[in-house]
């Protein structure tokens, strides 16, 4: 797979996770997919290619929620996925699951922990895929939606949100089920959309369950270096002398890459794909890895675990490059049977729809790793990034100001840090985990789940059986169920 990626997929999964790694280091479900968004597999075969009982469908979606100007009026197809397989139908006001789609093609996302819980509460899936991600393309095809930034500039989280908030009330019309609880579900940036549409519609969503969602991971509530401090912690809980050959490393690689040759020497030492041109960008790409290996740091795999035992279990002798090297060979982007590494370039791409949102509002502060972490520095810190939005796209990021607004009746969960981490309420309900990885109570069970995965999905089944009871309890007590759910 190595050989195959393009750059933009790793940044995004980067970004991401920055944007949980904070907040767990959890692993989201489809992961592999993150990993395989090359342009050819983002292509989805609009309407087919889905599991029995899933049936995808345009919807007519407005392009600007948000002025009267003639040219918002506008539409474009969105795609959205239902599964009726077991819902109790609307006259049992049998709930309905929505899946806030993120930064994939639905198709991608539509299994998992939902299905369980649709299952579980004769549930109505129903997935809808974001604006300019997938099929869902405004301008009709990614090359006229992606040509510059005033066709991209109709790609936001707030036009998604609307986005949901429109075509959930139009289904529900459409299947008289105008009566039946909305549940969103989402992990990640998917997580903060479905937090974010409760706290903002909350006549439409009756409650969320947001699975590492950052959604304080952004202007000054967070310190510039914390993600890179949890990934840090990560490594130094499995392995002091793991932290400390990492920390060193990179000292090790400029006086390395400095001498005569030394850029070969590194090539050689590293099994890179092709010859480094640069000590950044093997450092850049190996402080990927680390991160990646926190944020995805689940079981069976334990990839922390994994590269530590390769950098501490190097022969007696073995000098801190070759450690290193081990390390990086025994990670998810490493050598493992693979030929040679490639090393990944980080470079904002500008068609690709999540660079964009990462240069506009979705601006985590991702600052150099300082003292306290193992990490050296950063490519985007913010004002590189400042810098690369403004070459690249010709925009300044202009950061989302979503605070710690939890006023009314919102409930959801989140995990770790940058993530709501304690109790708001009684109705906005943090689980957190020790363990764990980004998303990782989203992905489908499975019967080698350890005690505490089966125990955090059980509490989450409590919360949203609590949610569904009390909207049918007051329900049942209104005379005009429609306007219940508030
Ligand atoms: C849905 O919209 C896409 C994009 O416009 C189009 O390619 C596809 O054929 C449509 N499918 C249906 C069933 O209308
Ligand atoms: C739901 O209730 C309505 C009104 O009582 C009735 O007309 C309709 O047939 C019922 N639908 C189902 C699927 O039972
Ligand atoms: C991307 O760069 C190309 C070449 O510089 C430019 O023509 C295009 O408008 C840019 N696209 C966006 C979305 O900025
Ligand atoms: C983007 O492209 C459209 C269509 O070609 C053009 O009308 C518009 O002026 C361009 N906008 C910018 C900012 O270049
Ligand atoms: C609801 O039904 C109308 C009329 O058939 C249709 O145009 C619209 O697309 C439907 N909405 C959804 C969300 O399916
Ligand atoms: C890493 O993997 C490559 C490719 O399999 C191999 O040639 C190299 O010797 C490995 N390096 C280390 C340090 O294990
Ligand atoms: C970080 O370490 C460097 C070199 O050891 C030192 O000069 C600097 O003052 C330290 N910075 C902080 C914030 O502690
Ligand atoms: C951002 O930082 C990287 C790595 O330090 C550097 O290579 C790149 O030139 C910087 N970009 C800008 C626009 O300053």
């Amino acid at each position: 797979m190595g050989l195959q990626f393009s750059f933009q997929p790793l940044l995004s999964i980067l970004l991401l996770l920055l944007v949980t790694a904070t907040c767990v280091s959890a692993t989201y479900p489809p992961m592999s997919m993150r990993f395989h968004r090359t342009k050819s597999v983002t292509k989805t075969d609009s309407l087919v290619d889905l599991p029995p009982d899933f049936v995808a469908y345009n919807y007519t979606q407005t392009l600007d929620h948000f002025n009267y100007n003639p040219e918002s009026y506008a539409t474009f197809q969105q795609k959205y996925v239902l599964n009726f397989k077991y819902w109790g139908g609307p006259n049992t006001s049998s709930p309905i699951f929505v899946y806030t789609g993120a930064e994939d093609p639905i198709t991608f996302q539509i299994t998992g922990f939902i299905v369980e819980l649709a299952s579980r509460f004769n549930g109505l899936l129903l997935y809808i895929e974001h604006r300019y991600y997938g099929d869902s393309m405004p301008f009709g095809s990614e090359d006229e939606a992606f040509k510059n930034a005033s066709t991209f500039g109709y790609l936001s989280s707030t036009q998604a949100l609307a986005d949901y908030a429109q075509l959930i009330t139009d289904v529900k019309k459409n299947l008289s089920a105008e009566n039946c609880p909305v549940i969103a579900v989402g992990g990640s940036y998917g997580g903060m959309l479905s937090s974010w549409l409760r706290l903002k519609y909350p006549h439409i969503v009756t409650g969320a369950l947001a699975s590492s969602a950052p959604i304080l991971y952004f202007d000054d509530i967070t310190p510039q270096n914390g993600y890179h401090v949890v990934v840090t912690n990560d490594f130094r809980e499995y392995s002091e002398s793991c932290y400390n050959t990492i920390k060193q490393s990179w000292n090790e690689i400029d006086r390395v890459g400095a001498v005569a040759n030394g850029l070969q020497d590194l090539s050689r030492i590293f099994s890179t794909c092709s010859p480094l041109d640069s000590t950044q960008k093997l450092k850049d790409h190996i402080s990927l890895v680390y991160v990646i290996s926190a944020q995805y740091d689940n079981p069976p795999e334990n990839w922390v675990s994994k590269v530590c035992s390769a950098i501490d279990g190097t022969p007696q002798g073995t000098d801190i490059l070759g450690r290193v090297a081990a390390g990086l060979n025994a990670s998810f982007l490493g050598g493992g049977g693979r030929p040679c590494n490639y090393i990944s370039d980080f470079k904002l791409n500008n068609k690709s729809a999540w660079d964009w949102q990462t240069c506009t509002e979705m601006v985590m502060p991702i600052g150099h790793g300082g003292n306290d972490t193992m990490f050296e520095a950063w490519p985007f810190d913010l004002n590189n990034l400042t810098r690369t939005c403004q070459a690249v796209f010709g925009v300044t990021p202009r950061p989302h100001w979503i605070t710690t607004e939890f006023g009314g009746h919102v409930s959801f969960f989140f995990k770790h840090l940058h993530c709501v981490l304690q109790d708001i309420s009684d109705t906005v309900v943090a689980v957190y985990t020790n363990e764990g990885a980004h998303g990782l109570d989203l992905s489908s069970s499975s019967p080698s789940d350890p005690d505490w995965l089966v125990a955090q999905r059980d509490k989450e089944i409590k919360i949203i059986q609590f949610w569904i009871a009390e909207y049918n309890a007051r329900l049942s007590t209104t005379k005009i169920g429609n306007k219940v759910g508030s």
